[in-house]
């Protein structure tokens, strides 16, 4: 049996307590989901920024009326101490998703990246520390690569950020590596690349690539593809990042703790080929995509041209084997994104 299907095994015989900062997001709520499916206890705290009720009404639909009872929730905001402190006490594992996304938006609004994610990161893991919390899983970005030139992406080679959210990612896993060292908190930091999938807000000057084309595509709009098109990126659907997440918060081994992990495919598609891959599955459905062409314009600030990560640490360390490539995913999350 893969190390993935264990942990499921032992966490079902022995639920956690478990706790999802940004649980109404987008990967906040597919974790919270797969956690209700596993039989485990959760608490989420979010500020609904730009997390939806719609999100958790989805999960409270897709499991059980037991499972669904094993969730309590609290609207908050973790830029208050206080809340985080609440939200942590009684919790086994901290899975911190709630943060600004975009790069874009950390251009316009440096202080308020900053506030959200580098702030409410250090308050979530000051409440770790004081409630005794045992594994603080976070939210780590690929962005952290910055302007390093090397492909595939390996942990320990970063560049320079080229944006105020990358600068925001690298400072927490900075404090994480002081917390382990100065507190014994135990951390992991996964360094997500372009994770896509259900329930990613396709909407807004913000959102993703992939929701924001099949959006446009399905409702004929025009789909503008920055920079010519080869620009490229290791798409991770998102039950990967789920696996991820399990694997980080149970691991028994050391050398795995207060680590950073790629949490990606190791797979490279270009935008034109995403294009594609898009354009392809939506056809049969949508007719006016046979002579369907994007727009092509100027490169966005900020933005890496190539992605792609080296997954050989979580594979070797945390067993790691990603279940859905890029057109896996796409044909699991399609009937999602047309509805
Ligand atoms: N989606 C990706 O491709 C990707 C890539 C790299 C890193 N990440 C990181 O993964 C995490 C989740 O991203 P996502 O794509 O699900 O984004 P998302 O915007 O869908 O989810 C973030 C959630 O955090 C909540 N939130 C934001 N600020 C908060 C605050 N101060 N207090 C409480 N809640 C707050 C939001 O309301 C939202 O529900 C983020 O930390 C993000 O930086 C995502």
């Amino acid at each position: 049996m893969n190390a993935y299907n264990t942990v499921k095994k032992q966490l079902q015989a022995k639920p956690k307590s478990w706790l999802i900062t940004g649980v109404a997001g987008f990967i906040g709520s597919n974790l919270l989901e797969h956690l209700l499916k596993l039989d485990q206890i959760v608490v989420g705290l979010d500020n609904f920024s730009t997390g939806k009720t719609a999100n958790l009404e989805e999960v409270r639909d897709a499991v059980s009326p037991e499972q669904w009872q094993r969730f309590s929730f609290t609207e908050g905001d973790i830029r208050n101490l206080d809340t985080c402190r609440q939200s942590c006490a009684g919790v086994d594992v901290v899975l911190h998703h709630a943060a600004l996304g975009s790069v874009p938006r950390s251009i316009e609004n440096p202080i308020l990246s900053n506030e959200n994610n580098v702030t409410g990161t250090l308050n979530m893991m000051v409440a770790a520390r004081d409630k005794s919390v045992r594994r603080f899983i976070y939210a780590a970005s690929s962005s952290t690569y910055g302007d390093h030139p090397d492909l595939p992406k390996v942990e320990d080679k970063i560049g320079r950020p080229l944006s105020p959210y990358a600068v925001t990612k690298y400072v927490n896993e900075l404090y994480a590596d002081v917390f382990a060292r100065t507190y014994g908190l135990q951390s992991i930091g996964l360094r997500y690349f372009n994770v896509f999938g259900p329930r990613q807000d396709p909407f807004g000057a913000y959102a993703a690539v992939i929701p924001t084309w099949i959006a446009a595509m399905i409702k004929n709009e025009t789909v503008y593809i920055n920079g010519n098109g080869e620009t490229s990126r290791d798409f991770c659907y998102v039950e990967n990042v789920v696996q991820m997440n399990l694997l980080a918060a149970t691991t028994e081994r050391q050398e795995a703790v207060n680590q950073i992990f790629n949490t990606a495919l190791n797979a490279r598609t270009s935008l034109n080929q995403l294009f594609e891959l898009l354009r392809c599955r939506l056809l049969p459905r949508y007719a006016h995509l046979a002579n369907f062409h994007p727009v092509y314009r100027d490169n966005r600030p900020g933005d890496v041209l190539h992605s792609q990560a080296d997954i050989s640490k979580a594979t070797s360390l945390l067993g790691y084997a990603p279940t859905h490539t890029i057109e896996q995913g796409l044909d699991t999350a399609l009937d999602w994104y047309c509805k």
